[in-house]
């Protein structure tokens, strides 16, 4: 299969070459395909979350296992009466102040919805993007769109076009470039089908944002801090795999920052003589002082949300130029840091040297 790239800006939404690319995009996903698409978190790749063997393509492309839900994006409210089959006071109290955003709500499915989409749970994952192509897509394909991540299963989540073409080239036929995307990490998932909000995967929402709209928060004690352990199992089935990982063999390195460089730089030292290609992912303020063969920069220690915008780019990035071993430092817990901390911990694998 070919696979075609088509740059689309949210400008070009309002001129006819643009709605024309749109059309195509909604007819090739009215016809059962798959269609990669920019959201504000990361890029999707959609198909017709309604219809079993449209699902069943993501699967094939993602190479994604089959008891791994996917979440259904929406444009508009009244989509939900289709795929849920209620919805809660607090529900829509979330809804209400999130949406369209990175919030992905978990419900009781409609009995329409295919299990094929939801992994053979009788709950469904519900989120309305606010990215405008995304949007103007779903609007035009009249469909809830199933759509994970748009990146081969295991690897980092893609957050520019090129990232999709690189793990999606000649597994589906049309890639939509909307640049890169803003936040960089997946969406927050809330499950609510209790009465109060359990954060399922942490994200850009933050449970203080969550609180101050309906109370109570809690998060699912499998997603925090280290590895799982085998009793707990994950509430959302994506979070017990290993994940947004880099090929390369990669370790956290915490404590006091000083403490920190000096780590990283003697375990590069010592890989570096053993032969090994190495790499180091940092911040800002400490960006300078490290030495090893590829050198990254997040972002500040003040600007989470850059660190998070450039996390996944720079775990493929470090792949690109055949990085074998990473030290990268490590986020403490704590209001968005914990969606940090969560993301890299796992693309270390849980590897975690303290100083
Ligand atoms: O930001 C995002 O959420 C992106 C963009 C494309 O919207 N999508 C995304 O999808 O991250 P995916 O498939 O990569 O991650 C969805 C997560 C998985 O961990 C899955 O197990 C969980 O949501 N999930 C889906 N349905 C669920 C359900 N009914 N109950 C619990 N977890 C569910
Ligand atoms: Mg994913």
């Amino acid at each position: 299969m070919k696979t075609e790239l088509i740059e689309i800006q949210s400008k070009d939404l309002r001129t006819a070459a643009g709605r024309e690319i749109l059309d195509r995009a909604a007819k090739l996903l009215q016809d059962g395909e798959v269609v990669a698409f920019p959201t504000e978190t990361v890029y999707g790749l959609g198909a017709d979350g309604m219809h079993a063997s449209a699902s069943a393509k993501i699967y094939a492309a993602k190479g994604r296992p089959s008891d791994n839900p996917l979440i259904l994006h929406i444009a508009k409210f009244e989509q939900l009466s289709g795929i849920v089959s209620e919805i809660s006071e607090n529900a829509r109290k979330l809804m209400e102040a999130f949406w369209p955003g990175p919030m992905t709500i978990i419900l009781a499915k409609h009995p329409s919805v295919p299990l094929e989409t939801t992994g053979g749970l009788s709950t469904v994952a519900v989120r309305m993007p606010s990215h405008p192509v995304a949007r103007e897509l779903i609007l035009r394909s009249g469909l809830p769109i199933a759509a994970p991540s748009a990146n081969r299963s295991g690897r980092p989540s893609p957050t520019t076009a090129a990232h999709v073409m690189e793990d999606m080239e000649g597994r589906i036929p049309l890639i939509l470039d909307g640049g890169k995307v803003g936040i960089g990490i997946e969406s927050t998932i809330i499950d609510m089908t209790g009465e109060k909000p359990v954060i399922l995967r942490p994200g850009y929402i933050t449970p203080a944002m969550i609180e101050e709209v309906v109370s109570g928060v809690s998060i699912d004690p499998a997603i925090l801090g280290g590895p799982m352990a085998a009793e707990l199992k994950p509430k959302a089935p994506g979070m017990k795999y290993r994940h947004y990982a880099p090929a390369g063999d990669m370790f956290l390195v915490e404590g006091e920052s000083g403490q920190v460089i000096k780590k990283i730089n003697a375990l590069v030292k010592e890989k570096q003589s053993e032969g090994y290609k190495t790499g180091i992912i940092g911040t800002t303020e400490n960006i300078n002082q490290y030495c090893a063969d590829i050198i990254r920069d997040l972002g500040s220690r003040i600007e989470p949300v850059k660190i998070a915008a450039n996390l996944y780019g720079t775990l493929r990035e470090m792949d690109q130029l055949g990085v074998q071993v990473i030290y990268g430092e490590s986020f403490e817990e704590g209001e968005f840091y914990g969606a940090i901390r969560n993301r890299i911990l796992k693309a270390a694998g849980y590897q975690i040297i303290k100083v």
